[in-house]
């Protein structure tokens, strides 16, 4: 049974997510992908170590034995609060980051113990992102126009008008063919369909939908946003290799069952922050002034629907002397 966090714990997630950025916004552009996510996953990791949660990583870097912190199974907090399912993507894009461009993020989210979709075995995920305006009306077996049709529909916009958010994959050549051929444009990104499903869920960001296959904790991640920011996430478990495939199927998951907002994260009681790394349309990135470290975040409550944007100016003086990293 689901225990709710007995507190809201908006602000302390933020900070989680604002340390994680700060460490690892030295690295923008660098070409060091290993460097900027190792800051990230530390400070990420420190700053848990003063929360009053008995929080357990569900969604994390990887299994034990390939990461040496935030491993799925690794506890996190002080022990002494509410148990909680933790999802953390320390650096989410970490090309994004390393190579410069836009919309590296770090998030972490948090729900009652047991509520979080967590399968090891699944590493890609088939993904359909609308905003509160466009729910209920997808259906992840649709063809591509029609589900195009109906969100064009649900904005009051036609299907030209529409701005879909796609990875710029080999896999999604079919997709983006058939977004082609139904007239909506297409934005194309290398990496980060977690900042691709918040902006689709923000009617205020230039994207209507997004499209296509991407990570499984991803798509988790993306539902505790989802929670707090409305929508919907619909989605499929999307092996891309036998071995997946095979793993998924030994666990006795069914491969045709499509997964929703809810069953990927079963409780409300969730919270949910990112902070923008590199520059984007919807976060700013970690921007340095003689005197301050500024960053740039959102949090969100699932229960109350709450989200904040909260810019924080934080001294460089004593953001120079946390960091122990030499650039
Ligand atoms: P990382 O930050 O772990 O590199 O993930 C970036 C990302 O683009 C995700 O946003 C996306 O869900 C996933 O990788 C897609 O995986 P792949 O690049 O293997 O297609």
């Amino acid at each position: 049974m689901a225990e709710a966090p007995e507190r809201n714990l908006a602000m302390d997630i933020v900070r989680i997510t604002e340390a994680a950025a700060l460490a690892s916004a030295r690295w923008l552009g660098r070409g060091n992908k290993e460097a900027g996510d190792g800051a990230a996953v530390e400070a990420m990791r420190n700053s848990f170590s003063s929360l009053h949660i008995d929080g357990t990583v569900v969604i994390g870097e990887g299994a034990k034995d390939k990461a040496p912190m935030l491993y799925c199974g690794e506890k996190v907090g002080l022990g002494d609060g509410p148990k909680l399912d933790v999802a953390v993507d320390p650096v989410e894009g970490t090309n994004l980051l390393a190579y410069g461009r836009p919309n590296a993020i770090s998030v972490v989210g948090i729900a009652p113990q047991g509520s979080m979709f967590s399968l090891e075995e699944s590493y890609y995920m088939q993904k359909l992102v609308v905003g509160a305006a466009a729910k209920g009306v997808v259906d992840i077996d649709a063809p591509v126009d029609v589900n195009l049709e109906r969100v064009a529909r649900a904005l009051g916009k036609t299907v030209r008008d529409l701005v879909v958010f796609v990875l710029d994959k080999p896999r999604h050549a079919k997709l983006i063919e058939e977004i082609r051929m139904a007239g909506a444009r297409i934005q194309l990104t290398t990496d980060g369909d977690v900042a691709g499903g918040l902006m689709a869920a923000d009617p205020r960001s230039d994207v209507d939908i997004m499209m296509g296959t991407g990570g499984t904790p991803e798509g988790v991640i993306t539902a505790c946003a989802i929670k707090g920011m409305g929508g919907e996430i619909l989605a499929r478990l999307d092996p891309q290799s036998y071995p997946e495939k095979e793993n998924i199927q030994a666990a006795g998951f069914d491969l045709r069952e499509i997964l929703t907002t809810d069953s990927l994260v079963k409780s409300d009681d969730c919270f949910f922050a990112a902070t923008g790394i590199s520059g984007g349309d919807f976060l700013h990135g970690v921007r340095y002034t003689s005197r301050h470290a500024i960053t740039h975040s959102l949090v969100l409550r699932g229960k109350t629907g709450t989200l904040r944007y909260v810019e924080s100016f934080n001294d460089l003086q004593r953001i120079n002397q946390l960091s122990m990293v030499k650039y």
